[in-house]
């Protein structure tokens, strides 16, 4: 391959960042400054949500404040959640939160203020209807009754509400919340930087996030903690993991919920993600899918030197938890909206268009004949 070609953009760095910071090297993810495993021990997701926006941890009354400001900004309007009513049952839930995210835009009188107070306003609206928006799909395609959303109910457990109808106990609510810290950033990413790319031409935030949503899906990325309970359903039970797992890398296979771009001895998120893994799997009484979890790792590791990423624990936590397969990458969205919507604040106040340069290697210069001449 061509020296100057730096495919995947391997190894390049293209701008400075604020929001967050990963350091392989020590196995560690900042937020703003802050060890994310902290964050999910002192704080709330609402908390780790306000920093990620306004980079500094919220006083009592700047939290009020913002949870007051989500519950106001949860309703969806009768026209989104009649489209949402009607989409097609068997849709991919990230292609209902891509155009989710878009109709809002449609729908919101600030769609084209770029203005620091105006992408700020937008934020926290996506942020606050995306998860009812999605609440209602959930239900819509299971034929039952739209729940609307509940004052006075934390992000989490309005989510469990609105899906379910019913909330499970507080140690479920702060597995789930854990997971949400543990999503919401993790620097430039690909559908970061698709976000930041987008932004950069000035186009708009829920454009930006709506490709955002795009970028999240694919297996390789978000995608991979659908994938990691599609090949738990495969290997069914502990006793079939390690021929499984053995099968697969002698057959060279992707195994999903493994490697990282950056990370290559271990996930910063990983240990955190696991624990709660393993909290949820004994208070849920099914410890089966920990076992595979915990050969299949092992397994990986020994053979391959490949560790697993926040992916591999988080897919069977949500499938314990009550969630469809489908919708673990959705939740997914729900909290990285967060880091997107600071990216592209960050993108707004520095910009510079993304354009980057391509070799070319296709025909050379070729003169067009008439058409009877061909
Ligand atoms: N299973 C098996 N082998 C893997 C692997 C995995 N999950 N991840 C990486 N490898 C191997 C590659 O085959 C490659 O081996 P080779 O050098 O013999 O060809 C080597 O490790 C380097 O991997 P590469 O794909 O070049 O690294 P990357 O930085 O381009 O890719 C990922 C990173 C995340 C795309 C990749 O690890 C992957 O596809 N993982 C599975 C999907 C996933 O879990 N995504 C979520 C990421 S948070």
């Amino acid at each position: 391959m061509n020296e100057d070609i730096k495919k995947g953009l391997l190894g390049i760095v293209v701008d400075e960042t604020t929001v967050s910071q990963v350091m392989p090297d020590i196995n560690s993810l900042t937020y703003r400054g802050y060890a994310v495993q902290d964050l999910c021990e002192k704080c709330s997701f609402e908390e780790v949500a306000y920093l990620i926006l306004n980079k500094e941890l919220p006083n009592k009354s700047n939290l009020k404040k913002f949870k007051k400001e989500l519950n106001e900004n949860r309703n969806i309007t009768i026209n989104l959640r009649e489209i949402v009513k009607h989409m097609p049952k068997k849709a991919h839930p990230m292609d209902v939160a891509r155009t989710v995210v878009s109709v809002m835009g449609l729908e919101d009188k600030d769609t084209s203020n770029n203005s620091p107070a105006a992408n700020m306003r937008k934020a926290i609206r996506i942020f606050a209807k995306t998860p009812t928006a999605m609440a209602a799909f959930f239900r819509a395609r299971r034929g039952k009754k739209i729940i609307p959303p509940k004052q006075g109910l934390s992000f989490s457990e309005n989510f469990f509400h609105m899906c379910f109808g019913k909330m499970p106990n507080k140690e479920i609510i702060n597995a789930f919340d854990v997971s949400l810290i543990l999503y919401a950033e993790h620097s430039f990413n690909v559908s970061t930087f698709t976000a930041r790319t987008i932004t950069s031409s000035l186009s708009d935030i829920h454009s930006a996030i709506t490709g955002a949503i795009g970028s999240l899906k694919g297996p390789l990325h978000g995608g991979a903690n659908e994938a990691v309970m599609h090949m738990m359903n495969k290997i069914k039970k502990p006793e079939s993991a390690l021929k499984w797992i053995n099968n697969a890398l002698d057959k060279k296979e992707v195994v999903m919920g493994f490697g990282h771009r950056v990370y290559k001895k271990g996930d910063s998120r990983v240990p955190t993600m696991e624990k709660y893994f393993k909290k949820v799997s004994k208070l849920k009484n099914d410890k089966k899918f920990f076992k595979i979890y915990e050969i299949v790792k092992n397994v990986m590791i020994e053979r391959k030197d490949i560790h697993p990423n926040v992916d591999f624990p988080t897919g069977p936590t949500y499938h314990l938890m009550g969630f469809d397969t489908d919708f673990f990458t959705p939740i997914f969205v729900l909290s990285r909206i967060t880091g997107w919507s600071a990216h592209i604040m960050e993108q707004h106040a520095a910009n510079k268009l993304i354009r980057p340069l391509s070799k070319y290697s296709g025909e050379k210069h070729r003169k067009v004949m008439l058409l009877n001449q061909r």
